[in-house]
């Protein structure tokens, strides 16, 4: 019997940067906005709505006396034109490999090429990056929609290609679509924009994956990075599951595990996936692996796991 915790699971330094600004914020007593809820977690974003951070759809809904916190996804320009226009007081607090991204899409030096975003085109991240283009630009999910962009827009025009990646995209299917870029169009300019804790969750979750007979993911159902390390994780392990806090373990699953692999998006909590373990202890108890038992081997691998962010107040 072993559990293993990724040592990636949970916050990146984006979100608990993001999250470090609304609370020094509320702690001053600022009156405090969200363009959107901070975080794609809900347990977060009810906290910190519960000491008085209200998530908006509009800049037009902030009160004249708060201050608008951008999340670490970024938005397009055109949103910060608008708050400087006016005068809304903000914070920004858009990731800085997310900003590096809006640095190269919007280099006027590309003013004539074309723009190709590796990205879901309806996330707000690559919103954001689309939104700083200074030039024609295109999204793609996968290889095969690189050949109808391809078929449609660069065949017949000479104009230079330049390629950047949503921070949390798939990195095999990213090197899939490099190559297949690489092949039609030779003058293209690629920046490999995936983050490099995104890359290293996804790496760790599919080696822990490939050697669990239970694995767990912890996260968001609204979160695109842990929707992503759950189809890595069902790749190699048939028996995955995503769950968003620890009343959804199925006690049976835990139960018969041998080798349980647990990991967490970016936006969960350490919290959360304490209480998770907590839970698989419980069900676990007594359950002894030669000499160790389940809680001393959960010891072990909780070492990895980071409990010292703040969440909420603390
Ligand atoms: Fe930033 Fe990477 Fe997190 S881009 S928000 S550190 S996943």
């Amino acid at each position: 019997m072993s559990i293993t915790v990724a040592k990636s699971a949970g916050f990146c330094f984006g979100v608990n940067r993001a999250i470090n600004i609304v609370n020094s914020l509320l702690d001053k007593n600022v009156k405090v906005s969200t363009l959107g809820p901070i975080i794609h977690n809900m347990e977060v974003v009810n906290e910190l709505e519960s000491r008085g951070c209200k998530a908006v759809d509009n800049i037009d809904e902030v009160e004249k006396d708060a201050t608008l916190v951008i999340r670490s996804h970024g938005v397009p320009k055109y949103v910060i034109d608008k708050l400087d226009e006016n005068g809304v007081k903000y914070e920004d607090a858009t990731c800085p490999f997310v900003k590096k991204i809006h640095n190269i899409v919007a280099n006027p030096d590309n003013k004539d090429g074309i723009v190709l975003i590796a990205g879901n085109s309806v996330h707000p991240e690559v919103e954001g990056i689309i939104g700083h283009c200074s030039t024609e630009c295109h999204t793609f999910k996968n290889s095969e929609e690189i050949d109808e962009i391809y078929n449609i827009v660069l065949k017949k025009n000479n104009k230079r290609v330049f390629v950047v990646a949503q921070t949390t995209f798939d990195t095999k299917e990213w090197k899939k679509c490099v190559k297949k870029i690489k092949k039609l169009c030779t003058n293209a300019k690629i920046f490999d924009t995936i983050c490099n804790a995104t890359s290293v969750r996804q790496t760790e979750a599919d080696l822990l994956a490939a050697q669990s007979d239970f694995m767990v993911v912890i996260g968001d159902r609204h979160s695109s990075n842990t929707g992503k390390l759950f189809d890595i994780c069902k790749r190699q392990c048939d028996n995955t599951v995503l769950i968003e806090t620890a009343d959804e373990l199925n006690a049976n699953q835990v139960s018969v595990a041998e080798k349980i692999g647990v990991t967490a998006g970016a936006s969960t909590p350490a919290r959360i996936i304490k209480e998770v373990l907590d839970t698989m202890s419980e069900i676990k108890s007594g359950v002894t692996n030669g000499e160790e038992s389940f809680e001393a081997l959960l010891e072990e691998s909780l070492k990895n796991l980071n409990t010292n962010e703040r969440v909420m107040g603390t």
